[in-house]
């Protein structure tokens, strides 16, 4: 089977000099569900944003066999939808409808199949009755579970999300976890939950200063005291 991502040699430096990938190598299989972790600048946010062409590092990144550049943005876009850590980064209309409709209108579906899966999408993260709010005027939790629904709309073959737990309440949080075990897709998280990390996720990577430093089964990795406290996540 040919992996759905395949990073090789990535590495990465902000403009201001700042390194921030070292020599990243990963392989991720269809359907696979993976932990990223790592301590606070250990570059976990840095390689997400390099999955859909935001960055775009040294190296080389493949998303279902495409290469990750310019030409290929929009097809790579609509294979892999990430949630971004601060979702105000995501929000930018003037209702929930249509921040969550967006991707959709883009993509070109018709108005009632895209109403559907507004609605589809809000329901999933306990936000049904907020499609007429204006995001900015939401909770920081609300806006979290709303950036999560306009990647979910567009079920994009493979879902990544950073930090998708943080400032959700225990159910908010609960329901988001039931709801990612039932996806069939390919997803991989940035995390610092790693009560998520053991509920969802069968494999782990740790990352330290730029690089990962372990990648293998999380029941292995979580039971590693002296990994985990190796690399500030104990
Ligand atoms: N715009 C930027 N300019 C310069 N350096 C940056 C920029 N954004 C991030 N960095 C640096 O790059 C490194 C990796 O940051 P990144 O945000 O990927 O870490 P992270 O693992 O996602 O951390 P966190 O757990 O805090 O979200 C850090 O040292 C950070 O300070
Ligand atoms: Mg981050």
């Amino acid at each position: 089977m040919k992996p759905v991502i395949e990073i090789s040699n990535l590495f990465f430096s902000y403009p201001d000099g700042k390194r921030a990938l070292e020599d990243v190598n990963l392989q991720v299989n269809a359907g696979e569900k993976i932990a990223l972790v790592g301590a606070n600048g250990a570059g976990k946010s840095t390689l997400l944003l390099h999955l859909n062409g935001i960055f775009d590092g040294t190296g080389k990144v493949t998303i279902d066999s495409l290469p990750v550049n310019k030409d290929n943005l929009r097809q790579i876009r609509a294979i892999v939808g990430v949630v971004f850590q601060n979702p105000d980064d995501q929000l930018f209309s003037s209702t929930v409808n249509e921040d969550v409709a967006y991707g959709l209108i883009y993509q070109g579906l018709d108005k009632k199949l895209i109403a559907e899966r507004v609605d589809q999408a809000l329901q999933a993260v306990g936000m049904g009755e907020a499609g007429e709010r204006n995001p900015y005027h939401l909770s920081g939790g609300e806006k979290k579970r709303i950036a999560i629904a306009t990647v979910l709309s567009m079920q994009p073959q493979i879902l990544v999300f950073d930090e998708p737990t943080s400032g959700l309440d225990p159910r908010a949080r609960r329901e988001l976890i039931d709801l990612l075990q039932e996806l069939p897709q390919t997803i991989l998280i940035a995390t610092h939950d790693l009560g998520l990390v053991e509920k969802l996720t069968s494999r782990t990577v740790i990352m330290d200063q730029g690089r990962i430093v372990a990648d293998g089964s999380t029941s292995v990795i979580l039971n590693d005291e002296t990994l985990l406290l190796a690399h500030g996540l104990r």
